[in-house]
Protein backbone atom coordinates (compact mmCIF):
# COMPACT_ATOMS: atom_id res chain seq x y z
CA UNK A 1 0.00 0.00 0.00
CA UNK A 2 2.81 2.73 1.11
CA UNK A 3 4.72 1.59 -2.21
CA UNK A 4 1.35 2.47 -4.16
CA UNK A 5 0.92 5.54 -2.27
CA UNK A 6 4.71 6.98 -2.71
CA UNK A 7 3.66 6.26 -6.86
CA UNK A 8 0.49 8.24 -6.48
CA UNK A 9 2.50 11.26 -4.39
CA UNK A 10 4.77 11.06 -7.17
CA UNK A 11 3.12 11.88 -9.93
CA UNK A 12 0.99 14.38 -8.14
CA UNK A 13 4.24 16.25 -7.32
CA UNK A 14 5.53 16.25 -10.76
CA UNK A 15 2.19 17.91 -11.88
CA UNK A 16 3.48 21.37 -9.49
CA UNK A 17 6.65 20.90 -11.25
CA UNK A 18 8.69 19.17 -9.19
CA UNK A 19 11.23 16.24 -10.34
CA UNK A 20 12.39 13.28 -7.97
CA UNK A 21 15.73 13.39 -6.67
CA UNK A 22 17.78 10.45 -4.68
CA UNK A 23 20.33 13.29 -3.36
CA UNK A 24 18.79 14.42 -0.14
CA UNK A 25 21.15 17.40 -0.08
CA UNK A 26 19.95 18.86 -3.59
CA UNK A 27 16.08 18.02 -2.17
CA UNK A 28 13.47 20.92 -1.90
CA UNK A 29 10.59 18.30 -0.75
CA UNK A 30 10.97 15.73 1.58
CA UNK A 31 8.72 13.49 2.40
CA UNK A 32 8.67 10.65 4.41
CA UNK A 33 6.26 8.05 3.73
CA UNK A 34 5.53 6.34 7.20
CA UNK A 35 4.23 2.53 8.44
CA UNK A 36 3.33 2.05 12.22
CA UNK A 37 2.44 -1.27 12.11
CA UNK A 38 5.39 -2.19 14.86
CA UNK A 39 7.00 -0.08 17.09
CA UNK A 40 10.30 -1.00 15.58
CA UNK A 41 9.17 0.50 12.05
CA UNK A 42 8.19 4.09 14.19
CA UNK A 43 11.11 4.51 16.01
CA UNK A 44 13.22 4.43 12.43
CA UNK A 45 10.76 7.07 11.15
CA UNK A 46 12.21 9.23 13.74
CA UNK A 47 15.67 8.41 13.66
CA UNK A 48 15.73 9.27 9.98
CA UNK A 49 13.97 12.44 10.52
CA UNK A 50 16.75 13.89 12.79
CA UNK A 51 19.32 12.45 9.92
CA UNK A 52 17.40 14.26 6.99
CA UNK A 53 16.80 17.28 9.68
CA UNK A 54 20.65 17.62 9.81
CA UNK A 55 21.39 16.79 6.27
CA UNK A 56 18.49 19.22 4.15
CA UNK A 57 18.90 22.13 2.53
CA UNK A 58 18.14 25.04 5.13
CA UNK A 59 15.29 26.27 2.62
CA UNK A 60 13.91 22.63 2.22
CA UNK A 61 10.44 21.11 3.00
CA UNK A 62 9.92 18.62 5.08
CA UNK A 63 7.51 16.08 6.58
CA UNK A 64 5.41 12.94 7.20
CA UNK A 65 2.96 10.94 5.90
CA UNK A 66 0.96 7.86 6.74
CA UNK A 67 0.65 5.93 9.62
CA UNK A 68 2.83 7.33 11.81
CA UNK A 69 1.35 11.08 11.03
CA UNK A 70 -1.87 9.27 11.68
CA UNK A 71 -0.74 8.22 15.11
CA UNK A 72 1.55 10.69 16.34
CA UNK A 73 -0.51 13.97 15.42
CA UNK A 74 0.37 17.33 16.51
CA UNK A 75 3.61 15.94 18.59
CA UNK A 76 5.14 15.01 15.91
CA UNK A 77 5.80 19.02 15.81
CA UNK A 78 6.79 18.78 19.18
CA UNK A 79 9.45 15.84 18.74
CA UNK A 80 10.67 17.60 15.86
CA UNK A 81 10.03 21.46 15.71
CA UNK A 82 11.64 21.93 11.97
CA UNK A 83 8.87 19.59 10.25
CA UNK A 84 6.68 21.34 8.07
CA UNK A 85 3.92 18.31 7.86
CA UNK A 86 2.19 16.34 8.83
CA UNK A 87 -0.45 14.24 7.15
CA UNK A 88 -2.25 10.99 7.77
CA UNK A 89 -2.90 7.95 5.08
CA UNK A 90 -6.25 9.67 3.68
CA UNK A 91 -4.73 13.34 3.34
CA UNK A 92 -1.51 13.49 1.14
CA UNK A 93 -3.72 15.06 -1.07
CA UNK A 94 -3.57 17.65 0.35
CA UNK A 95 0.55 18.33 -0.22
CA UNK A 96 0.18 20.75 -2.55
CA UNK A 97 -0.99 22.96 -0.06
CA UNK A 98 2.48 23.04 1.76
CA UNK A 99 4.25 23.73 -1.57
CA UNK A 100 1.99 26.92 -1.75
CA UNK A 101 2.20 27.99 1.58
CA UNK A 102 5.73 27.16 2.76
CA UNK A 103 5.72 28.87 5.36
CA UNK A 104 2.76 27.42 7.17
CA UNK A 105 3.00 24.37 8.89
CA UNK A 106 0.17 21.73 7.82
CA UNK A 107 -1.64 19.03 9.90
CA UNK A 108 -4.31 16.89 8.70
CA UNK A 109 -5.05 13.64 9.78
CA UNK A 110 -8.34 13.32 9.12
CA UNK A 111 -9.64 9.73 8.68
CA UNK A 112 -13.22 10.97 6.99
CA UNK A 113 -12.96 9.70 3.62
CA UNK A 114 -11.29 8.45 0.39
CA UNK A 115 -11.40 11.52 -1.80
CA UNK A 116 -8.00 11.42 -2.20
CA UNK A 117 -8.19 9.00 -4.93
CA UNK A 118 -10.59 11.23 -6.75
CA UNK A 119 -8.19 14.03 -6.02
CA UNK A 120 -4.97 12.46 -6.78
CA UNK A 121 -3.81 12.44 -10.69
CA UNK A 122 -3.78 9.32 -12.45
CA UNK A 123 -0.64 7.47 -12.62
CA UNK A 124 0.99 7.86 -16.01
CA UNK A 125 3.53 5.60 -16.75
CA UNK A 126 2.81 1.54 -14.70
CA UNK A 127 5.30 -0.80 -13.93
CA UNK A 128 4.62 -4.03 -15.12
CA UNK A 129 3.50 -4.92 -12.14
CA UNK A 130 0.36 -2.19 -11.02
CA UNK A 131 -0.58 -1.81 -7.35
CA UNK A 132 -4.88 -1.32 -7.38
CA UNK A 133 -6.15 -0.21 -4.00
CA UNK A 134 -10.04 -1.14 -3.88
CA UNK A 135 -10.70 -0.42 -0.18
CA UNK A 136 -9.08 1.26 2.72
CA UNK A 137 -8.83 0.62 6.10
CA UNK A 138 -10.10 -2.11 8.87
CA UNK A 139 -13.48 -3.34 10.52
CA UNK A 140 -11.85 -6.37 11.63
CA UNK A 141 -10.60 -4.95 15.31
CA UNK A 142 -7.54 -7.98 16.28
CA UNK A 143 -6.49 -6.50 19.43
CA UNK A 144 -2.56 -6.74 18.46
CA UNK A 145 -3.76 -3.92 15.09
CA UNK A 146 -2.88 -0.12 14.93
CA UNK A 147 -4.49 -0.31 11.28
CA UNK A 148 -8.22 0.15 11.95
CA UNK A 149 -6.92 3.38 14.55
CA UNK A 150 -4.67 4.67 11.31
CA UNK A 151 -6.15 3.82 8.47
CA UNK A 152 -10.03 4.14 9.47
CA UNK A 153 -12.94 2.10 8.89
CA UNK A 154 -13.67 -0.01 5.93
CA UNK A 155 -14.27 1.58 2.97
CA UNK A 156 -14.58 0.05 -0.56
CA UNK A 157 -13.99 2.01 -3.54
CA UNK A 158 -16.60 2.25 -6.04
CA UNK A 159 -16.93 -1.19 -8.61
CA UNK A 160 -16.64 1.96 -11.84
CA UNK A 161 -13.65 3.63 -10.26
CA UNK A 162 -11.63 0.41 -9.51
CA UNK A 163 -11.99 -0.46 -13.06
CA UNK A 164 -11.04 2.78 -14.31
CA UNK A 165 -7.79 2.49 -12.63
CA UNK A 166 -7.13 -1.01 -13.80
CA UNK A 167 -7.99 -0.23 -17.49
CA UNK A 168 -5.65 3.10 -16.96
CA UNK A 169 -3.09 0.77 -15.65
CA UNK A 170 -3.58 -1.70 -18.31
CA UNK A 171 -3.12 0.84 -21.17
CA UNK A 172 0.09 2.46 -19.25
CA UNK A 173 2.17 -0.98 -19.43
CA UNK A 174 0.45 -3.39 -16.60
CA UNK A 175 0.61 -7.04 -17.65
CA UNK A 176 0.03 -7.84 -13.86
CA UNK A 177 -2.22 -6.07 -11.48
CA UNK A 178 -2.50 -6.70 -7.65
CA UNK A 179 -5.20 -5.57 -6.05
CA UNK A 180 -5.05 -4.32 -2.75
CA UNK A 181 -6.48 -3.62 0.51
CA UNK A 182 -5.97 -4.44 4.04
CA UNK A 183 -9.30 -6.58 3.91
CA UNK A 184 -9.20 -6.98 0.22
CA UNK A 185 -11.74 -9.58 0.50
CA UNK A 186 -13.92 -8.27 1.96
CA UNK A 187 -14.80 -5.62 -0.86
CA UNK A 188 -18.17 -4.67 -1.40
CA UNK A 189 -19.70 -1.90 -3.02
CA UNK A 190 -23.22 -1.36 -3.87
CA UNK A 191 -23.87 0.98 -6.85
CA UNK A 192 -26.74 3.35 -7.05
CA UNK A 193 -29.09 0.48 -8.86
CA UNK A 194 -28.71 -1.59 -5.75
CA UNK A 195 -26.39 -3.94 -7.34
CA UNK A 196 -24.04 -5.52 -5.19
CA UNK A 197 -20.08 -5.78 -6.95
CA UNK A 198 -17.47 -8.07 -4.72
CA UNK A 199 -13.87 -8.90 -5.51
CA UNK A 200 -14.84 -11.71 -7.43
CA UNK A 201 -16.95 -9.61 -9.99
CA UNK A 202 -13.38 -7.14 -10.25
CA UNK A 203 -11.34 -9.98 -11.22
CA UNK A 204 -13.56 -11.00 -13.79
CA UNK A 205 -13.90 -7.57 -15.17
CA UNK A 206 -10.07 -7.38 -14.87
CA UNK A 207 -9.49 -10.19 -16.90
CA UNK A 208 -11.38 -9.40 -19.68
CA UNK A 209 -8.36 -6.74 -20.27
CA UNK A 210 -6.52 -8.24 -23.05
CA UNK A 211 -3.57 -6.46 -21.28
CA UNK A 212 -3.70 -7.74 -18.22
CA UNK A 213 -2.04 -11.84 -18.12
CA UNK A 214 -1.99 -11.96 -14.47
CA UNK A 215 -4.22 -11.07 -11.23
CA UNK A 216 -3.61 -11.02 -7.53
CA UNK A 217 -4.80 -10.00 -4.55
CA UNK A 218 -3.74 -9.04 -0.76
CA UNK A 219 -3.98 -9.71 1.93
CA UNK A 220 -7.08 -11.84 2.60
CA UNK A 221 -8.94 -12.46 6.08
CA UNK A 222 -10.23 -15.89 6.15
CA UNK A 223 -13.49 -15.94 7.24
CA UNK A 224 -14.08 -13.48 3.99
CA UNK A 225 -12.80 -16.31 1.53
CA UNK A 226 -16.65 -16.63 -0.05
CA UNK A 227 -17.51 -19.34 -2.13
CA UNK A 228 -17.76 -17.45 -5.62
CA UNK A 229 -13.78 -16.22 -4.61
CA UNK A 230 -12.48 -19.80 -3.80
CA UNK A 231 -14.56 -20.96 -7.12
CA UNK A 232 -12.73 -18.37 -9.55
CA UNK A 233 -9.13 -20.07 -8.81
CA UNK A 234 -10.68 -23.04 -10.40
CA UNK A 235 -12.20 -20.79 -13.41
CA UNK A 236 -10.10 -17.86 -14.26
CA UNK A 237 -6.42 -18.86 -15.43
CA UNK A 238 -5.52 -15.32 -15.24
CA UNK A 239 -6.01 -15.57 -11.41
CA UNK A 240 -2.15 -16.52 -9.95
CA UNK A 241 -2.60 -20.02 -7.80
CA UNK A 242 -1.06 -17.98 -4.59
CA UNK A 243 -2.61 -16.58 -1.96
CA UNK A 244 -2.05 -14.55 1.37
CA UNK A 245 -4.25 -15.53 4.09
CA UNK A 246 -2.35 -14.78 7.54
CA UNK A 247 -3.17 -17.12 10.09
CA UNK A 248 -1.13 -15.46 13.09
CA UNK A 249 -1.27 -18.17 15.57
CA UNK A 250 -1.73 -21.67 14.96
CA UNK A 251 -3.64 -21.63 18.95
CA UNK A 252 -6.95 -21.39 19.48
CA UNK A 253 -6.54 -19.60 22.85
CA UNK A 254 -4.20 -17.36 21.53
CA UNK A 255 -6.55 -16.55 17.90
CA UNK A 256 -9.26 -16.38 20.68
CA UNK A 257 -7.64 -13.16 22.70
CA UNK A 258 -6.07 -11.96 19.16
CA UNK A 259 -10.29 -11.57 17.84
CA UNK A 260 -9.75 -13.56 15.16
CA UNK A 261 -11.31 -16.80 14.00
CA UNK A 262 -10.05 -19.10 16.05
CA UNK A 263 -11.36 -22.34 14.83
CA UNK A 264 -8.34 -23.77 13.26
CA UNK A 265 -10.83 -26.34 11.25
CA UNK A 266 -11.88 -23.18 9.42
CA UNK A 267 -8.43 -22.10 7.94
CA UNK A 268 -8.87 -25.92 7.19
CA UNK A 269 -11.02 -25.85 5.28
CA UNK A 270 -10.37 -23.14 3.44
CA UNK A 271 -7.38 -24.93 1.93
CA UNK A 272 -9.18 -28.18 1.04
CA UNK A 273 -11.84 -26.13 -1.08
CA UNK A 274 -9.17 -24.13 -2.58
CA UNK A 275 -6.93 -27.16 -3.26
CA UNK A 276 -10.02 -29.35 -4.83
CA UNK A 277 -10.55 -25.99 -7.26
CA UNK A 278 -6.95 -25.20 -7.87
CA UNK A 279 -4.11 -28.43 -7.17
CA UNK A 280 -1.56 -26.26 -7.88
CA UNK A 281 -1.90 -23.69 -5.33
CA UNK A 282 -0.07 -22.20 -2.58
CA UNK A 283 -0.79 -20.37 0.47
CA UNK A 284 0.93 -17.58 2.37
CA UNK A 285 0.48 -16.56 5.80
CA UNK A 286 1.58 -13.95 8.35
CA UNK A 287 2.77 -15.04 12.20
CA UNK A 288 3.06 -13.47 15.11
CA UNK A 289 5.23 -14.93 17.61
CA UNK A 290 4.78 -13.65 21.70
CA UNK A 291 1.82 -12.66 21.84
CA UNK A 292 0.57 -11.81 25.84
CA UNK A 293 0.59 -14.93 27.58
CA UNK A 294 1.34 -17.17 24.73
CA UNK A 295 2.72 -20.37 26.46
CA UNK A 296 5.06 -22.73 25.03
CA UNK A 297 2.08 -25.43 23.75
CA UNK A 298 0.62 -22.43 22.37
CA UNK A 299 3.82 -21.62 20.63
CA UNK A 300 3.88 -25.64 19.28
CA UNK A 301 0.81 -24.93 18.57
CA UNK A 302 1.77 -22.24 15.43
CA UNK A 303 4.83 -24.13 14.69
CA UNK A 304 2.23 -27.26 13.83
CA UNK A 305 0.01 -24.99 11.74
CA UNK A 306 2.88 -23.77 9.80
CA UNK A 307 4.24 -27.28 9.25
CA UNK A 308 0.99 -28.54 8.03
CA UNK A 309 -0.26 -26.22 6.06
CA UNK A 310 3.07 -26.15 4.13
CA UNK A 311 2.64 -21.91 4.03
CA UNK A 312 5.55 -20.57 1.84
CA UNK A 313 6.53 -17.12 1.22
CA UNK A 314 5.59 -16.15 5.05
CA UNK A 315 6.10 -13.02 7.34
CA UNK A 316 6.94 -13.68 11.00
CA UNK A 317 7.47 -10.44 13.61
CA UNK A 318 7.47 -10.74 17.07
CA UNK A 319 4.57 -9.37 18.86
CA UNK A 320 5.15 -5.23 19.11
CA UNK A 321 2.46 -3.42 21.60
CA UNK A 322 1.06 -0.35 20.16
CA UNK A 323 -0.71 2.45 20.79
CA UNK A 324 -4.15 2.45 20.90
CA UNK A 325 -4.59 -1.48 20.61
CA UNK A 326 -5.96 -3.97 23.48
CA UNK A 327 -3.27 -6.12 23.53
CA UNK A 328 -0.93 -3.95 24.17
CA UNK A 329 -2.91 -3.61 27.73
CA UNK A 330 -3.62 -7.45 28.41
CA UNK A 331 -0.81 -8.99 31.11
CA UNK A 332 1.48 -11.19 30.93
CA UNK A 333 3.85 -9.68 28.43
CA UNK A 334 6.11 -11.95 26.93
CA UNK A 335 10.14 -11.12 27.39
CA UNK A 336 11.95 -10.25 24.14
CA UNK A 337 14.16 -12.99 24.75
CA UNK A 338 11.25 -15.26 24.62
CA UNK A 339 10.09 -13.80 21.57
CA UNK A 340 13.15 -13.99 20.02
CA UNK A 341 14.36 -17.74 20.49
CA UNK A 342 10.24 -18.63 19.31
CA UNK A 343 10.99 -16.35 15.99
CA UNK A 344 14.07 -18.25 15.33
CA UNK A 345 12.14 -21.55 15.44
CA UNK A 346 8.97 -20.60 13.52
CA UNK A 347 11.38 -18.77 10.96
CA UNK A 348 13.69 -22.54 10.47
CA UNK A 349 10.29 -24.02 10.25
CA UNK A 350 9.01 -21.73 7.25
CA UNK A 351 12.46 -21.85 5.70
CA UNK A 352 12.75 -25.37 5.32
CA UNK A 353 8.48 -25.04 4.02
CA UNK A 354 10.13 -22.69 1.56
CA UNK A 355 13.21 -24.92 0.62
CA UNK A 356 11.11 -27.99 0.03
CA UNK A 357 8.61 -26.36 -2.39
CA UNK A 358 11.42 -24.22 -4.57
CA UNK A 359 13.11 -27.63 -4.83
CA UNK A 360 10.00 -29.12 -6.13
CA UNK A 361 9.73 -26.89 -8.36
CA UNK A 362 13.18 -27.74 -10.28
CA UNK A 363 12.24 -29.37 -14.12
CA UNK A 364 9.15 -27.45 -14.25
CA UNK A 365 8.28 -24.78 -16.61
CA UNK A 366 6.65 -21.30 -15.62
CA UNK A 367 5.87 -18.49 -17.13
CA UNK A 368 7.35 -15.51 -15.01
CA UNK A 369 7.37 -11.76 -14.90
CA UNK A 370 10.95 -10.01 -15.20
CA UNK A 371 11.22 -7.22 -12.60
CA UNK A 372 14.87 -5.66 -13.90
CA UNK A 373 18.42 -6.75 -13.61
CA UNK A 374 19.82 -8.22 -10.28
CA UNK A 375 22.89 -6.06 -8.49
CA UNK A 376 25.59 -7.58 -10.97
CA UNK A 377 23.60 -6.92 -13.81
CA UNK A 378 24.25 -9.72 -15.60
CA UNK A 379 21.28 -11.49 -15.06
CA UNK A 380 17.70 -10.43 -15.00
CA UNK A 381 15.22 -11.32 -11.83
CA UNK A 382 11.83 -12.43 -12.46
CA UNK A 383 9.19 -13.47 -10.35
CA UNK A 384 7.31 -16.98 -10.74
CA UNK A 385 3.71 -17.19 -10.00
CA UNK A 386 4.35 -17.95 -6.50
CA UNK A 387 6.38 -14.82 -5.69
CA UNK A 388 9.32 -16.88 -5.83
CA UNK A 389 12.77 -14.94 -7.44
CA UNK A 390 14.12 -16.44 -10.02
CA UNK A 391 17.34 -15.74 -11.57
CA UNK A 392 17.94 -16.09 -15.58
CA UNK A 393 21.08 -15.09 -17.52
CA UNK A 394 20.41 -12.03 -19.15
CA UNK A 395 19.80 -12.64 -23.15
CA UNK A 396 21.42 -10.62 -26.17
CA UNK A 397 18.91 -7.80 -26.76
CA UNK A 398 15.21 -6.72 -25.28
CA UNK A 399 13.08 -9.55 -24.06
CA UNK A 400 9.08 -9.31 -23.63
CA UNK A 401 9.22 -8.87 -19.66
CA UNK A 402 6.54 -12.08 -19.62
CA UNK A 403 8.71 -15.04 -20.16
CA UNK A 404 8.07 -19.11 -20.12
CA UNK A 405 10.85 -20.33 -17.74
CA UNK A 406 12.48 -23.49 -17.04
CA UNK A 407 13.86 -23.68 -13.51
CA UNK A 408 16.81 -25.82 -13.11
CA UNK A 409 18.12 -25.29 -9.60
CA UNK A 410 16.62 -23.94 -6.37
CA UNK A 411 17.67 -23.09 -3.09
CA UNK A 412 15.83 -21.87 0.08
CA UNK A 413 15.74 -18.32 -1.48
CA UNK A 414 15.37 -18.56 -5.10
CA UNK A 415 15.32 -20.63 -7.62
CA UNK A 416 17.69 -20.59 -10.98
CA UNK A 417 15.65 -21.04 -14.63
CA UNK A 418 16.39 -20.78 -18.54
CA UNK A 419 13.90 -18.93 -20.33
CA UNK A 420 12.09 -21.30 -23.17
CA UNK A 421 13.04 -19.91 -26.49
N1 LIG B 1 3.04 -6.75 16.35
C1 LIG B 1 3.62 -7.59 15.46
N2 LIG B 1 3.14 -7.81 14.24
C2 LIG B 1 2.01 -7.15 13.87
N3 LIG B 1 1.29 -7.17 12.74
C3 LIG B 1 0.26 -6.32 12.87
N4 LIG B 1 0.28 -5.75 14.09
C4 LIG B 1 1.37 -6.26 14.73
C5 LIG B 1 1.91 -6.07 16.02
N5 LIG B 1 1.34 -5.25 16.90
C6 LIG B 1 1.62 -8.03 11.61
C7 LIG B 1 0.51 -9.05 11.32
C8 LIG B 1 -0.08 -8.50 10.05
C9 LIG B 1 1.12 -7.84 9.38
C10 LIG B 1 0.80 -6.83 8.34
O1 LIG B 1 1.79 -7.24 10.46
O2 LIG B 1 1.11 -10.30 11.10
O3 LIG B 1 -0.66 -9.51 9.23
FE1 LIG C 1 -5.17 -5.40 11.36
FE2 LIG C 1 -5.47 -7.19 9.37
FE3 LIG C 1 -6.70 -7.56 11.77
FE4 LIG C 1 -7.53 -5.64 10.10
S1 LIG C 1 -7.60 -7.88 9.74
S2 LIG C 1 -7.24 -5.43 12.31
S3 LIG C 1 -5.57 -4.93 9.19
S4 LIG C 1 -4.46 -7.55 11.34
Amino acid sequence: MNVYDGQRIAVMLEKHGLSQTENLEEADLIILNTCAVREKATNKVYSALGRIRRAKKTSALFGIVGCVARESGGDAFKRIPELNFVLGPQSYHKLPEIINNPDTKLLNIDLTGIEKFDELPQITKSPTLAYIPIQEGCNHCCTYCIVPYTRGREISRPFADVVKDTINAAKSGAIEICFLGQNVNGYKYTDENGKLYRLSDLIKEAAKLPEIQRIRFTSSYPTEMSDDLIEMFGTEPKLLPFLNMPIQSGSPRTLKRMNRPDDIEVYRNIVKKLKSVCPDIQISSDFIVGFPDESDEDFEETLNIAKEIKYINSYSFKYSPRPHTAAALMPNQISEQIKSVRLQRLDAQLNENQREFNMSCIGKEMVCLCEGDDKTKRHLVFRTPYMQQCIVEKPDGDIAPLQKIKITDANKASLRGEIIK
